[in-house]
């Protein structure tokens, strides 16, 4: 059910690289909550062409930019107010890539040229974007922007390898940050932790189904799925939130506050009983 919360606001969504994506979901959301945006993603990810089909179902432009590139933000940026006819309102960061988890380097024997490559896209380019947007005055007061994170910032799940770092300095620049739009500009920068969820990037890190499964059974109300998430992303662009800063908020039903559940209580008798 869309509410039109985000009539009249303006914004840019990075990262939508197909229909499972988390941006796809929440551009989707946007544009039915009545928000207008300029859809971003990589050079390379915008060759599978299939972002235009969902540029068309939200009348919206693409505009090319790898995150990691100044020059491209600056170009994006600007574009994009020019487009939309006028300051952004919101900016969702949804990307990260990890070259170590892509090529099954184990945790012991990392390259570091992939692990900095690691760092600079799943969590510099989010200070990047804030950078270039402050520079150019491209942001209203009261806009909103959001990142998208993992427990593995606070919690070891070894296979998440380098991307675990990147997210823990993501969440850190959220409120970095956020400190400095806040005091200058009344907006507002927060980070979601996400579910386990079947995407590109999820399903490319090892041993993802097991641990998609192990929290869903740890999570009293299941896992968050992509477009649970893009609901709540419309709530934080929103008036409704206004208040709500340097914040990274969990979205995953619950999964980091369980400490076990009867579910996997089960499981672990009905092993022992085949053991024993
Ligand atoms: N899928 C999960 O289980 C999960 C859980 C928690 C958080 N997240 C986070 O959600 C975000 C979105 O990921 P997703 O799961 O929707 O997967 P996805 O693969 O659909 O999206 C990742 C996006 O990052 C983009 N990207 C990579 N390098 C880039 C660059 N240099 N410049 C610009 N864009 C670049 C990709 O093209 C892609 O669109 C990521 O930050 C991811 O870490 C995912």
């Amino acid at each position: 059910m869309a509410y039109q919360l985000l009539n009249g606001k303006r914004g840019i969504i990075f990262g939508a690289l197909d229909e499972n994506s988390i941006a796809w979901k929440a551009a989707q959301k946007v544009h039915e909550a009545g928000g207008k945006f300029v859809l971003s993603n990589a050079p390379v990810a915008l060759r599978m062409g299939k972002i235009n089909e969902l540029a068309e179902a939200c009348g919206s432009e693409v505009i090319s930019a790898d995150a990691t590139s100044i020059d491209d933000l600056t170009n994006l940026i600007s574009k994009s107010t020019e487009l939309l006819g006028g300051k952004l309102d919101f900016i969702l960061h949804s990307i990260g890539m990890s070259p170590n988890v892509r090529k099954g380097r184990d945790y012991g024997d990392l390259n570091y040229d992939w692990y900095l490559k690691t760092l600079d896209i799943s969590a510099l380019s989010f200070h990047k974007v804030m950078q270039t947007a402050e520079k150019l005055d491209a942001l209203n007061e009261w806009s909103s922007i959001v990142g998208l994170s993992y427990i593995a910032a606070q919690k070891t799940f070894p296979d998440y390898s380098d991307m675990a770092q990147a997210k823990s300095v993501l969440e850190s620049i959220a409120r970095s940050y956020g400190y400095r739009l806040g005091k200058s500009k009344k907006v507002r920068v927060n980070t979601i932790s996400q579910s386990p969820t079947k995407t590109t990037a999820g399903t490319g890190v090892g041993g993802f189904d097991v641990f998609f499964d192990y929290a869903d059974k740890m999570s009293p109300l299941g896992n968050a799925s992509a477009e649970d998430c893009a609901n709540y992303i419309v709530t934080l662009f929103s008036d409704l939130c206004r208040m709500v800063t340097m914040q990274n908020l969990m979205h995953d039903g619950g999964f980091s506050s369980t400490g076990i559940t009867d579910e996997i209580v089960e499981i672990m008798r009905k092993k022992e009983e085949i053991v024993g």
